[in-house]
């Protein structure tokens, strides 16, 4: 069994944890939190023999070969250098870090080293983005013309929703693009296997100030407390964003992303109108994927790995009708990463088709073009790293 240690144990690190289980080739030994006490009480609750309130602690544990940072973006680049540096396999939460040269700091460290590094872009592992994908590999859907959607949820809809996101310190100078424009990025580009080149952006803030409740309030949380107290904070983030994209062959695109809209809770949402038809697909349902065609009835196919390309149909978990979503594909972004280091294979032998570091600070790049061109009002190109 691969030995496993977890950093972070809020809402992201458990959904980790979930998926090593599912595989069977791995154990999750350790968790660290940012204290000991909320260490143990999930070490406790998740049955995991280690806990540690930082991350140095763990990285000792000689035992341990994988290492999953699941901590706030703010110390994301911090803990992976650590895990890299220790010599251990890194699994990071998106995104990558903070900043463009944290990025490049950190694919010059993996650049050479037979170490695996992965970067959590769930979307691509779904059956039917991977479907897509194939299809669009495949010619299926003709040349690409455009490319549109968005991501949309409401949990930041009301002045009083706060969370560590809200802080540039904690969270970056983006909030909703980094978030989860930084996902729409990540699929649209894997799977159209083309690189957005440049951006325009428009970002805006609905809340110019928020109330935050004394205390964390957790991620997702939409708690109603009459009795609380409220701190004034003043938003620098973007709630909503609108962005136009150009691709490396010229197609083009454009998404919204937003944390304000009320009645979407996380409405990943990609349209591909091609020559010869169009794909679109929705993460709220997502087994389906819409065919559009000009010249005959529209079709929706469903994820049964009998109807899915014979390359993907391992991707659906379960027989056809069985309802599969979020937690199978982590399951499957787990099972390739830990297939990889199983392998014995070295990224910059072979592409692997979970999201690397490279990725990773490709979609950082991106976010950092973002911010550029909502301040200069103007198309910024994309950097390479
Ligand atoms: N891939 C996805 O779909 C997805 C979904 C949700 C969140 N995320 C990402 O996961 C990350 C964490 O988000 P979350 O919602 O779980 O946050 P959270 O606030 O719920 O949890 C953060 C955890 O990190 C721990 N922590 C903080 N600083 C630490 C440190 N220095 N050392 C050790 N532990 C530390 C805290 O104790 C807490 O347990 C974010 O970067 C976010 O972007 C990704």
């Amino acid at each position: 069994m691969i030995k496993v240690g977890i950093v972070g144990a809020g809402f992201i690190g458990p959904a980790h944890i979930e998926a090593i289980r599912r595989l069977g080739v791995a154990e999750v030994i350790a968790i660290a939190a940012h204290t000991q006490e909320l260490a143990e009480k999930k070490a406790k609750e998740l049955n995991i023999p280690h806990a540690y309130s930082n991350v140095d602690d763990l990285l000792n544990n000689p035992d341990i070969q994988v290492v999953h940072n699941c901590t706030p973006n703010n110390v994301h680049a911090e803990i992976n250098k650590k895990i890299i540096r220790a010599g251990k396999h890194v699994f990071s939460e998106k995104p990558l870090c903070m900043t463009l040269d944290e990025a490049r700091e950190l694919s010059d460290l993996v650049k050479d080293s037979d170490l695996v590094h992965g970067v959590s872009f769930v979307y691509r592992k779904f059956s039917m983005v991977q479907q897509s994908a194939a299809m669009v590999a495949d010619g299926d859907i003709g040349r690409v013309f455009l490319v549109h959607g968005g991501y949309f949820q409401d949990w930041m809809m009301l002045e009083t929703d706060y969370n560590w996101r809200v802080e540039p310190e904690h969270g970056g100078k983006s909030r909703a693009f980094a978030d989860i424009g930084s996902h729409w990025c990540d699929t649209v580009q894997y799977t159209t296997g083309k690189k957005i080149t440049r951006v325009f952006a428009d970002l805006s803030i609905v809340w110019s100030e928020r109330k935050a409740i004394h205390g964390n309030a957790a991620t997702f949380s939409t708690e109603n407390n009459a009795e609380a107290t409220y701190d004034l904070k003043s938003v620098k983030t973007e709630d909503f964003g609108f962005i136009m994209v150009m691709f490396e062959d010229g197609s083009r695109g454009s998404f919204t992303v937003s944390q304000v809209s009320a009645g979407r809770k996380n409405q990943l949402l990609i349209v591909i109108n091609g020559s010869k038809m169009s794909l679109s697909w929705d993460q709220e349902t997502p087994q389906q994927l819409w065919l559009g065609h000009r010249d005959k009835p529209n079709q929706l196919l469903t994820d049964d790995p009998s109807l899915l390309k014979k390359n993907i149909a391992a991707s659906a978990n379960y027989p056809g009708g069985h309802i599969e979503g979020w937690p199978d594909a982590f399951k499957n972004m787990m099972q390739e990463y830990y297939s990889y280091i199983a392998s014995g294979k070295r990224i910059q032998d072979e592409k692997p088709g979970f999201a690397t570091f490279f990725d990773g600070a490709n979609v950082m790049a991106i976010i950092d073009a973002v911010i550029e061109s909502n301040e200069r009002n103007c198309w910024v190109d994309v950097q390479e790293i």
